[in-house]
């Protein structure tokens, strides 16, 4: 994954470079460097978050107008010093961030060794900037000529940014399957290149987003781009819309809780204008354009990865109830390496936060060589899911910088909502009387999260009581079952407890053996539902003295009876209430997490955006 920021202008590079690199730690935040073009090439790197690199960095000649920085999560090589990016070629005439994967490292870099090159780190990333120098210097060629040969060696996913000691006012960057975004500055006299643009929001909105197998060359005057077979493409200029507070945690101790308090907003903001309730129609471009499609398709292939996945669950029960489509819902990382079954007939819909994870790209491609439509439904204006899809829409989440998802997770739940609904309109399988009922109650849902988010002084104290468990067991059934294996992947993702998601009645068929009296079951069982069989399954936990905390609705008597804590929430239509139901499942491990002193914006291990495979 990694986070990559360059700069080349008249100002300071130090301090926008390592402002950037804060904000593109929900990356990857397992080490970081720096180099700075100052009389020579100088180059800071270290283990750890880009504070450390700030403190290696203090008392250092940082003076420089162009340099470029990487935070690093770890693919190749452990997180230490030495794999910190950048990485120098053999002269140290060259230097590289990487963020991807180079898939042939090993054969390449078995042919440099015989070629006299010794290497200084486990990367992938060493390998390349070693390839390209040595490509320089044995068919005697410029730089950027040396770049494209050596790329159209490469197998794998990358974005890199290269700066030459020898030509000081010229920076490098190139992209295929990662993420990179070239940043238009002032009357063109400065440029920032980063992995996605909220390093330099402060600095310019005008973006462009490079093509993969592009090139682009920036001096601090003038850049060009051309693509790896040297075809010079006309930069297309996009302007921005986000701001710089909807990338700022306003008051709130940790991003993730300013998202989950933003869910009201969210999902409001991701139907706002795409429905007209009285006259039952719907105003999304796609479905627009695609009506015949819709009308006749067979089936529905749904692939994502982690919450988009399981959002990607809540869509197929959505999808089946009301447009009667048969759906399935796959990982991504799993259906591109089948040889599944697709026909040009199929509609493939890609769900993702970032639109960059590369498994979901992948198994887009894939559904694409087989003639299948393919939608998308993604969170990051201009990211590479929406461009690759024939169609879709976006959520407007906003930005979402922890790493855990919480409401891009909603707020794809909202929108696959309406997409059902209005495939069903237009394939005739739901009557005006109910959809009606949906739209209302999907209208309202802004205001019923708004409430749910008022268990919050509650939720502290459940969080509480169990803070030291080292099990969660989380039950739904129905359309609640997605939301259980939600709910215990937030729990996991960030308070490190380990917690499974599990169908209530497939308990018996396993879990049931963990069931002692230190096993906290959390089981969502709104009334709206199969409620009653998930009161037996309630009933099943308590005679094995497990301890139940349940998600009910609102005046809800019979649970409570048997619980030991429960967690009220807003009554809503069956099919719409994981949109309400996952909110106090998003504040219990939030809670947790903090309590056990976690790092709750930025977990070990995880990443936001993961462009490996
Ligand atoms: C990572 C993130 C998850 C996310 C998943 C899929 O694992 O940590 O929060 O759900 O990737 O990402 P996407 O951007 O495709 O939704």
């Amino acid at each position: 994954m990694c986070g990559i920021v360059a700069y080349i202008g008249q100002q300071e590079a130090y301090p926008i470079i390592i402002n950037g690199l804060k904000r593109l730690e929900y990356r990857g935040y397992d080490s970081a460097g720096i180099a700075l073009m100052n009389n020579g090439m100088k180059v800071y790197k270290t283990k750890g978050k880009v504070s450390d690199l700030e403190a290696v960095c203090e008392g250092q000649d940082i003076v420089a107008n162009l340099g470029m920085g990487h935070t690093r999560w770890a693919t190749h090589g452990e997180p230490n010093d030495n794999n910190a990016h950048p990485h120098l070629s053999q002269s140290g005439n060259l230097s590289v961030i990487h963020n991807g994967i180079i898939e042939n490292y090993a054969t390449i870099k078995e042919a440099l060794v015989k070629r006299g090159h010794s290497f200084s780190s486990d990367t992938d990333t060493e390998v390349l900037v070693h390839l390209i120098e040595d490509i320089q210097e044995s068919e005697n060629v410029a730089i950027d000529v040396a770049v494209r040969m050596a790329l159209s060696q490469v197998v794998g996913a990358y974005a890199i940014v290269i700066l030459v000691q020898n030509e000081p006012t010229k920076m490098i960057g190139a992209r295929k399957g990662s993420p990179m975004v070239v940043g238009i500055g002032k009357d063109k006299k400065e440029f920032f290149i980063a992995s996605d643009a909220t390093p330099f929001l402060e600095y310019t909105r005008d973006v462009i987003y490079l093509n993969d197998n592009e090139v682009v060359v920036l001096k601090d005057d003038d850049f060009e781009i051309t693509t790896i077979d040297n075809v010079k493409k006309t930069p297309f200029i996009e302007k921005l819309e986000i701001n710089l507070e909807q990338i700022e945690k306003g008051g709130y101790e940790h991003f993730m809780l300013k998202e989950i308090y933003e869910q009201p907003k969210s999902i409001f903001d991701s139907i706002r204008g795409r429905m007209d309730i009285p006259s039952s129609t719907f105003h999304m471009q796609s479905i627009r354009e695609y009506e015949n499609k819709l009308k006749n398709v067979n089936r529905l292939i749904i692939i994502g990865c982690g919450t988009s996945w399981h959002a990607g669950l809540v869509g197929e029960y959505l999808f089946e109830e009301f447009a009667r489509l048969p759906v399935e819902v796959e990982y991504a990382s799993e259906f591109r390496y089948r040889n599944p079954v697709i026909y040009p007939e199929d509609l493939v819909l890609a769900i993702s936060q970032s639109g960059e994870t590369a498994d979901t790209l992948a198994a887009m491609e894939l559904a694409k060589s087989k003639g299948a439509t393919v939608f998308g439904l993604c969170n990051v204006v201009g990211s590479s899911i929406p461009r690759m899809s024939d169609a879709g829409a976006y959520t407007h989440a906003g930005p979402e910088i922890g790493v855990a998802s919480t409401k891009a997770f909603t707020a794809q739940v909202s929108v696959l909502t309406l997409l059902a609904l209005a495939v069903a309109e237009l394939r005739g399988t739901i009557t005006n009387e109910r959809l009606q009922i949906y739209l209302r109650e999907l209208e309202a849902v802004p205001k019923l999260v708004e409430k749910a988010l008022k268990a919050n002084d509650h939720i502290v104290k459940i969080a509480e009581e169990f803070k030291d468990a080292h099990n969660f067991l989380y039950l739904g059934r129905g359309v609640s079952f997605p939301v259980a294996l939600e709910g215990a992947l937030k729990l996991k993702e960030i308070s490190y407890i380990h917690a499974e998601g599990y169908p209530a009645a497939e308990m018996k068929h396993g879990p049931i053996a963990l069931i002692d009296e230190n096993m906290p079951v959390v089981v969502i069982a709104p009334r709206k539902g199969i409620y009653e069989k998930v009161i037996s399954n309630i009933q099943e936990v308590k005679a094995r003295k497990g301890r139940i905390i349940a998600i009910v609705s609102e005046g809800d008597t019979k649970i409570k009876e048997i619980a030991d804590y429960v967690i009220e929430i807003p009554e809503t239509e069956e099919a719409l209430s994981p949109l309400i139901s996952t909110i106090p499942l998003q504040l219990l491990a939030y809670h947790i997490a903090v309590m056990r002193g976690c790092n709750v914006d930025q977990p070990r291990n995880l990443a936001k955006s993961v462009t490996v495979e």
